[in-house]
C-alpha cells in the first residue's frame, strides 16, 4: 500500500513538472561577439551549437530548443556582456545562459546567473577562476592552465632549458604565465624573462627585440586566438628570431584553424609546437563525422576548438535536460551536469564534479602542411588533464 502511495506521489510530481513545461520551448540565450574584431568567436560557437541541433534534432524531452543570440561585441567589455545577459533573462525570459567568448564577459555575467538562478554554460572564456564565480557555471571549453602545463612539461623534456614568456595582459594570459613558470621550473627549466602585452593593438617589435637579446631557447606565447597571433608570427620572422635559434611554443590559440590560413607556410617553416584540446585533423570516428557535417553545413569555414566547445555545450544541455525530463531548474541542471561523460569530436571528456570544468585530453601538435591545408598534427598527448589552476 505504502509503495503504491509513493509511486503515485512520484508519478504525480512527474506529471506536474511535465505539465508545467510541456510544449513550451526551452530558451537558450547566447552571449557572443557576432561582429567586430572577434566576430569569428561568435560565428564558430554558433556553428557548433547549431550543428549539434541539426544532427541530433532540435527538441529535448518534448520541448523545442529555441536559440536567442545577443551580440556583445567587442566581447572584451564585461559591462556590455552583462547587459546582454540581463536582457536575455529579463526581456526574453531565457531558461539557460550560454556562449561567452572572453573572460571579462563570463566574469561579468556570472552574477546575473547567480541572481536569476539560471544555468550558465561557458563555451570559450578560459581563465581558471571563471567557474568559481557562480555555482551555476559549467564550462565545456578549456582553461589556460590546462593546456599550458602540458606544453611546459613537453618543453622541459625536449632540451628547452631557458624560456621567455609573452602573454596578453588579462586573466587568461596571467594564468598561462603562472602555470608555465610553475610546471617548467619544477621540471628544471628556467624562465629568463616575462612580458605582458596589452589586449588592444600591441606593438610587438620592442618585445621581440628584447627576447632576441635575451637569447632564450624558446619563447612561450599566449594571445587570444585571432589577428594578434598572426601579427606576432610576422614580427618573429621579420626580426629573425627563428634564425637566432629561438623556438616558438604556444597554446593552440595561436594556430586556431580559423586563422591558420593567414599564418601561411612560414609558420610551418618556424615549426610551431602548441598544446590544445582540439585539432581539425584529430583522428577519431567522432571527429570524422563532425568535420564532415561541418564542411557540409559551413563550406566556407573550418571547424576549430570554439566550434567544438559550442557543439559539446549544446550536447551537455541536451543530455542534462533529458535526464531532468525537460526541467531547466538551475540547481537540478548543475547536479545532473556534474560527472557527466561523453565522447566529443576532441576525444573523451567529462565534467569535474568539484569544479564544473571540463576534464579532457590535451594534445601536443606541430603545425604542418597536409595536402592543400595547414593543420595542427597531434604527436603526443596527456589524457584526462584537469584544470591545474584551481586551488
Ligand atoms: C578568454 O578571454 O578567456 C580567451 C579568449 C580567447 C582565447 C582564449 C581565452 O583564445
Amino acid at each position: 500500500m505504502k509503495l503504491l502511495k509513493n509511486t503515485l506521489a512520484l508519478l504525480f510530481a512527474l506529471f506536474a513538472t511535465l505539465a508545467a513545461h510541456a510544449g513550451e520551448p526551452i530558451k537558450i540565450g547566447l552571449v557572443l561577439p557576432m561582429s567586430g574584431p572577434f566576430a569569428s568567436y561568435g560565428k564558430q560557437i554558433e556553428h557548433g551549437v547549431k550543428l549539434y541541433l541539426s544532427t541530433h534534432g532540435d527538441s529535448v524531452a518534448g520541448r523545442k530548443i529555441q536559440l536567442i543570440i545577443k551580440d556583445d561585441s567587442p566581447g572584451t567589455a564585461g559591462d556590455v556582456s552583462k547587459r546582454m545577459a540581463t536582457e536575455l533573462v529579463v526581456n526574453d525570459q531565457v531558461d539557460i545562459l550560454a556562449g561567452f567568448g572572453f573572460t571579462p564577459a563570463a566574469l561579468a555575467a556570472a552574477s546575473v546567473a547567480t541572481a536569476s538562478k539560471k544555468p550558465m554554460v561557458v563555451m570559450n572564456a578560459a581563465t581558471s577562476s571563471v567557474t568559481s564565480q557562480s555555482n551555476y557555471i559549467v564550462r565545456t571549453s578549456f582553461t589556460l592552465p590546462q593546456v599550458t602545463a602540458p606544453i611546459a612539461a613537453w618543453a622541459a623534456k625536449n632540451k628547452i632549458k631557458k624560456v621567455f614568456t609573452l602573454v596578453a595582459d588579462y586573466g587568461p594570459g596571467h594564468d598561462a604565465e603562472a602555470q608555465f613558470k610553475k610546471t617548467f621550473t619544477a621540471a628544471g627549466g628556467e624562465v629568463v624573462g616575462q612580458v605582458r602585452v596589452p589586449l588592444k593593438n600591441p606593438e610587438f617589435a620592442p618585445y621581440l627585440q628584447k627576447i632576441k637579446d635575451t637569447q632564450p631557447d624558446a619563447v612561450f606565447l599566449f594571445v587570444p586566438s585571432g589577428e594578434m597571433g598572426v601579427a606576432f608570427i610576422k614580427g618573429y620572422q621579420e626580426r629573425g628570431l627563428a634564425q637566432a635559434g629561438i623556438k616558438l611554443i604556444a597554446t593552440g590559440d595561436l594556430t586556431d584553424e580559423d586563422v591558420i590560413d593567414a599564418i601561411g607556410d612560414s609558420g610551418v617553416g618556424i615549426g610551431i609546437i602548441s598544446a590544445y584540446h582540439y585539432a581539425e585533423s584529430h583522428k577519431s570516428a567522432e571527429n570524422k563525422a563532425y568535420t564532415a557535417a561541418y564542411a557540409k553545413a559551413y563550406p566556407k569555414d573550418r571547424p576549430n576548438a570554439m566550434s567544438v566547445a559550442g557543439y559539446d555545450g549544446m550536447q551537455l544541455i541536451a543530455e542534462v535536460l533529458k535526464k531532468n525530463n525537460g526541467n531547466a531548474d538551475a540547481d537540478k541542471f548543475i547536479e545532473a551536469a556534474k560527472g557527466m561523460k561523453w565522447m566529443s569530436p576532441r576525444g573523451p571528456v567529462s565534467i569535474d564534479p568539484t569544479t564544473r570544468d571540463v576534464v579532457q585530453t590535451v594534445y601536443i601538435r606541430k603545425l604542418e602542411r597536409m595536402g592543400n591545408k595547414l593543420q595542427n598534427i597531434e604527436f603526443d598527448q596527456v589524457a584526462e588533464q584537469k584544470d591545474p589552476g584551481k586551488p
